[in-house]
């Protein structure tokens, strides 16, 4: 029926090289059945099946390897089953190279009205037009496996980052029981499931789950409950400990993190993937990362400014136009001005990763990423 989807296979993950310069920084490759993916990794986010602002031609162009897409938006539209039908999630939004969705847990969460868990899931009121659902680890699974992207993820309860430790204890115990109901519920044949370790800011807790989480063999492990509202530097001390608490020989996800520095200073604690709305929200809101510092658009100083946003940034937006041109165009309301904003942010966040992965391979990641916080200082300064 025109389904054009891969030939199954379970993501498999190689570990190339480990950096020789004191850090914990890994160069890998994830074979999945869209291809490979060169790790460690930036994933543009794609919530609702499209990455805000470009086509698929571009992140084509900008050489995004993986984009991400989220259960909870896609099961309330268009439904997934109508992705099913339209042959896919690849395939309806002509998207061939890797995918990945999240479970939808942490979206209920964060954007649905009312919501209420028990023990079989979340009962919740959707933010789009109220109507009631209940999402289980097993209706998490199904919808993802109808979705039909190369890597999904467990079904858990990212709880707020200031929950007492009881409530935290009560919800990870949960968070395993789920785990065990989405591997029971896992077909196994086109989607690789991904374990979601939480524990919050507690050492001991993360250490406790990383054991319960990674007992049960999986192709990939994540960390999730980090950049929910604690100091960069809880989650840079939490991250330290947490991902050498994960498989070696799997790839480590830290979920919806981060920051070009976030970026660089978790790399160096061994994580392998990451995922974060910042590059294409900022760009949306005039907000430019760039070699020399965070530049706002907007700004009347670059009224009559004749320099490409980043003189050191090869990227359509700064190879074509003057930050005067991008700063009428974001002051007019121009969508042209969203497409340039997001095409250089990514290509910065992208090439960003390119740069770490060489330094890895390099055995210089050390210094790389020490330069790299020195200068993120001085540019805040
Ligand atoms: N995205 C960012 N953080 C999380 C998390 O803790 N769980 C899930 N499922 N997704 C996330
Ligand atoms: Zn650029």
């Amino acid at each position: 029926k025109g389904d054009t989807r891969v030939a199954p296979g379970l993501v498999r993950f190689e570990l190339l090289h480990e950096d020789a310069s004191g850090t914990k920084a890994r160069r890998g490759r994830l074979h999945t059945p869209h291809g490979p993916v060169e790790t460690p990794i930036f994933m543009p986010v794609g919530t609702v099946g499209s990455v805000k602002g470009v086509g698929p031609d571009d992140l084509v162009n900008l050489d995004a390897q993986i984009i991400l897409g989220n259960t909870y938006h896609l099961m309330l539209r268009p439904g997934e089953a109508l992705v099913g039908e339209m042959g896919g999630l690849h395939q309806f939004v002509s998207w061939n190279r890797p995918m990945l969705t999240d479970s939808g847990g942490f979206q209920v969460f964060s954007l649905s009205e009312k919501r209420k868990i028990t023990e079989e899931g979340a009962a919740f009121q959707s933010h789009l037009d109220g109507a009631r659902h209940f999402l289980t680890p097993e209706r998490s699974i199904e919808i993802q496996e109808t979705l039909g992207a190369d890597v999904i993820m467990a079904f858990d309860e990212c709880p707020p980052s200031m929950s007492e430790r009881s409530y935290l204890e009560k919800s990870l115990d949960r968070t395993t029981r789920w785990l065990h109901r989405c591997v029971k519920a896992w077909g196994r044949e086109r989607s690789s499931l991904f374990g979601i370790v939480q524990g919050g800011l507690h050492e001991d807790l993360r250490k406790r789950h990383a054991e319960e989480v990674c007992a049960v063999d999986l192709p990939g492990y994540a960390l999730g409950g980090y950049s929910v509202g604690e100091v960069p530097e809880a989650m840079h001390a939490g991250v330290a400990y947490s991902a050498p608490l994960l498989p070696r020989d799997k790839p480590r996800y830290l979920m919806g993190v981060g920051t070009p520095v976030d970026l660089v200073t978790c790399v160096e604690h061994g994580v392998d993937m990451f995922d974060c709305v910042l590059p294409t929200r900022c760009a949306r809101n005039g907000l430019l990362f760039t070699s020399e510092g965070k530049l706002t658009i907007r700004n009347a100083a670059f009224a009559k400014d004749p320099r490409p946003v980043d003189p050191a940034c090869s990227c359509y937006t700064c190879r074509n136009f003057s930050r005067a041109y991008l700063r009428h165009l974001f002051a007019a309301g121009e969508i042209l001005a969203m497409r340039l904003n997001t095409l250089h942010n990514l290509h910065y966040f992208l090439g960003l990763m390119a740069d770490v992965r060489r330094a890895i391979a390099e055995d210089r990641f050390a210094a790389f990423a020490r330069e790299f916080r020195e200068r993120a200082r001085a540019q805040e300064a």
